[in-house]
């Protein structure tokens, strides 16, 4: 009887020979993880496959990295424990339990000017620390969907905590997205610069503009709702995968309605609602405060505390 192969690299895996496995590797899929955390559409127009066939595929390279996880429990304990990024706040980061957390995803939802994007900034630059002094040693890939993104402010803020500016922000890399396929591709590609240059947060501001700009102009509710779903889904995947933290951020609209139909959800609605780990609501208070509540979190105790946005940037 023949025995199953023991599946080590991407050569193993079922419908996969050496040209395909070389196919594979051009392509940027040179892990079994990368293929793991693959969608079998990519892969079956990629490898000119079935879509069946690149499942069976992915399943595979899902179930060997499991495997390899749970024999060598020096990387699972490394992998499965949580890491946290400070927020540059201690009333915020205590709030969050240590600050904002890898394999999750935390959504700040709020008015303009509430400080979402400012705190999307200040996680970029604070996840450069190393572990233990409020970052985890690793990079940031932003996703600008509002072209907010601004480097002469993660400058003065990496200055503030006596980093090289320069260093953090040629570990900082935007993606400024335009469309909501320019958004999602990014997403689904991320894989390779993720494992290349050591990606520990994942930012996209905002996570629903562009979903919400495309549904107004196209129509297709279902759709919208469908791939709005499949995105978060992934950003999920990849902060297991790679035990990083996803932050996105979330406008607060007067009629939400225009989304989902119903008048009582947020932008983006049940699905981000589910999706995120942590949910944060931040509002304007008076100057440069802004008051930071967790909402509904299974794992937190409900609470709010005021921030300050300072020239250094978010602090108590
Ligand atoms: P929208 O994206 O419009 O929904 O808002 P937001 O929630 O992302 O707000 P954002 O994080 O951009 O916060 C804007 C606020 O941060 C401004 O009102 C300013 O008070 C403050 N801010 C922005 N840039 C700076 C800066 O360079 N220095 C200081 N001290 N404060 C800033
Ligand atoms: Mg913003």
């Amino acid at each position: 009887m023949a025995k199953e192969k023991e599946i080590k690299s991407i050569e193993d895996l079922p419908g996969v020979g050496p040209a395909t496995a070389e196919k594979l590797r051009q392509a940027g899929y040179t892990t079994l993880e990368q293929v793991a955390v693959a969608s079998p559409f990519e892969l079956a127009e990629l490898l000119g496959i079935s879509a069946d066939n690149a499942k069976k595929a992915i399943d595979a390279a899902k179930q060997a990295t499991t495997i390899n996880y749970l024999e060598a429990s020096k990387v699972l304990e490394r992998r499965l424990s949580i890491g946290k990024i400070s927020t540059g706040s201690k009333g915020l980061d205590e709030l969050l339990g240590g600050g904002v957390e890898t394999n999750g995803i935390t959504e700040a939802y709020g008015k303009f000017s509430s400080g979402k994007t400012q705190l999307g900034f200040q996680l970029s630059v604070n996840v450069q620390l190393p572990v233990g002094k409020g970052g985890l040693g690793g990079g940031t890939l932003f996703i600008d969907t509002e072209s907010t993104f601004r480097p002469e402010r993660i400058q003065e803020m990496a200055k503030a905590i006596g980093l090289d500016p320069k260093t953090v922000l040629d570990n900082i890399y935007v993606v400024r997205a335009t469309t909501v396929e320019q958004q999602i591709l990014t997403v689904e590609r991320a894989d390779k610069l993720i494992a290349e240059k050591g990606i520990k947060l994942i930012v996209v501001d905002s996570l629903t503009s562009l979903f919400r700009a495309e549904f107004i102009g196209r129509g297709g509710l279902a759709e919208r709702q469908q791939k709005l779903n499949a995105h978060v889904h992934k950003l999920q995947n990849l902060a297991d995968t790679f035990n990083l933290a996803v932050y996105v951020t979330n406008q607060v609209i007067d009629n939400p309605a225009i989304l989902f139909g119903d008048p009582t959800i947020p932008v983006g609605g049940n699905i981000i609602a589910h999706a995120a780990t942590t949910r944060l609501y931040m509002r304007k208070s008076k100057e440069d405060k802004r008051i930071v509540r967790i909402v509904d979190s299974p794992n937190l105790p409900e609470g709010e505390v005021v921030i300050k946005i300072t020239p250094e940037g978010i602090r108590d």
